[in-house]
């Protein structure tokens, strides 16, 4: 009864969330540097007269409602857009170059501060505090890591944590995720094949670096269809590669990169090995050199509490009713949400956004991806719910 209130309370909100999740798409920044993204989280709490800490790893915000004592719970949304060049017909879209809000996080952002205005009303009512964390750099930046750094899940110690994200293949209206794992260690690798360049008349007085690339590709491929358990979850996938500029010219060196993913951190640094190894033979037995280097951030699995996933459940069926509530199977992608759960027990879930009729069925990272805003409310009823709920349980109440 309560639950079906507060989502009574979001619907009757949803102008002012789209308003601000309309306002957050048109300017999309990228990581670290979200400046007006940041202005405008801390603008619409200063509106709500809720109390906050900004400038946390650069520009993120962490707000607190509630009476500032244990039990504490938190949470989360991420800011950062992508450098996409949005390809949509809606009204709002990116008024930057380049850029688009092309994993939802723009929506993430204006939930939570629907969040914070339903949870505003309540406030007297907290037993305990709610965290608000609105953090930077989710997309390869690792903001979650330093927001975890900066101390955000101290004093009061966070108890639980929750983040939702937009998910494109569930219908507006249900939820999904999953007990345990639900997403991928995911990072970064980058090939380097050097060789030695010359005429590309006269291959045999070079060492080419193209060939030795092209089967340093294909034979990557062989760890996951021969090495790896076949009932274990594995991907490796270069997605770009440079070397030469001219037709008739063997070049130096080829440049390759792309990302190794696994469901656990063991699984994940074996196949780092591997890579380095199959990638440094096959290189040696072309008479290349390989450089192998894994740079950027790697992010952990994204690991769901049992517990709190049973809560979500509860709460998220008795909003939308049970059938709209999934269990689904672990996803590759990878999420920084990831370092909050390292740490607390938390659930990570994603929020049905499809809609056919109004053309919100592509991916996210999708320059065409458009959600369906009649989701947004739902979101923040969710937050709100999860927040009240589970501060009562471990307030004993
Ligand atoms: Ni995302």
């Amino acid at each position: 009864m309560l639950h079906q209130k507060i989502l009574e309370d979001a619907r009757s909100q949803s102008n002012w969330i789209v308003n601000i999740r309309r306002q957050l798409h048109r300017f999309p920044e990228l990581m670290y540097e979200e400046i007006k993204t940041s202005k405008l989280v801390r603008e619409t709490l200063d509106e709500l007269d809720i109390s906050y800490e900004s400038g946390i790893a650069e520009t993120g915000v962490v707000a607190t409602l509630g009476s500032g004592d244990a039990p504490c719970i938190a949470l989360r949304a991420d800011m950062d857009a992508l450098p996409i060049q949005e390809e949509t017909d809606i009204p709002f879209r990116s008024e930057i170059d380049g850029r688009m809000h092309a994993c939802g996080h723009d929506c993430h952002t204006a939930m939570l501060l629907g969040a914070a205005k339903l949870l505003k009303e309540r406030e007297s009512a907290l037993p305990g505090t709610v965290r608000l964390i609105f953090q930077p750099a989710e997309e390869g930046g690792a903001g979650g890591k330093r927001m975890c750094n900066a101390g955000v899940l101290e004093n009061p110690r966070v108890e639980q944590i929750f983040g939702l994200h937009v998910w494109p293949p569930l219908p507006t209206g249900t939820v999904g995720s999953r007990r345990g794992t639900f997403l991928a260690a995911a990072g970064e690798v980058t090939i380097t094949i050097h060789g030695k360049g010359g005429h590309a008349a006269q291959p045999h007085v070079c060492i080419d670096p193209v060939v030795a690339a092209a089967k340093v590709v294909t034979e990557l491929q062989s760890i996951i269809s021969r090495n790896l358990d076949p009932l274990d979850s594995g991907v490796i996938s270069i997605t770009a590669i440079h070397g030469g500029e001219a037709y008739n010219v063997i070049p130096e060196s080829v440049q390759m990169s792309g990302t190794i993913r696994a469901l656990t951190m063991n699984r994940l640094d074996w196949l780092q090995d591997r890579v380095k190894s199959m990638a440094a033979q096959v290189a040696a037995a072309n008479d290349c050199e390989a450089t192998i280097e894994f740079p950027g951030n790697v992010y952990p699995p994204t690991v769901n509490n049992a517990a709190v996933w049973n809560t979500v459940q509860g709460i998220a069926g008795e909003l939308l009713g049970p059938d709209a509530v999934h269990e689904v199977p672990p996803v590759m992608g990878g999420e920084d949400f990831a370092f909050y759960t390292e740490q607390v027990p938390g659930c990570f879930v994603g929020l049905g956004i499809r809609n056919v009729e109004s053309g919100c069925t592509h991916n996210v990272h999708h320059p065409l991806f458009k959600v369906d805003e009649d989701a947004l409310p739902i979101g923040s009823a969710l937050h709100t719910c999860f927040a009240i709920e589970t501060l009562q349980e471990l307030a004993g109440g």
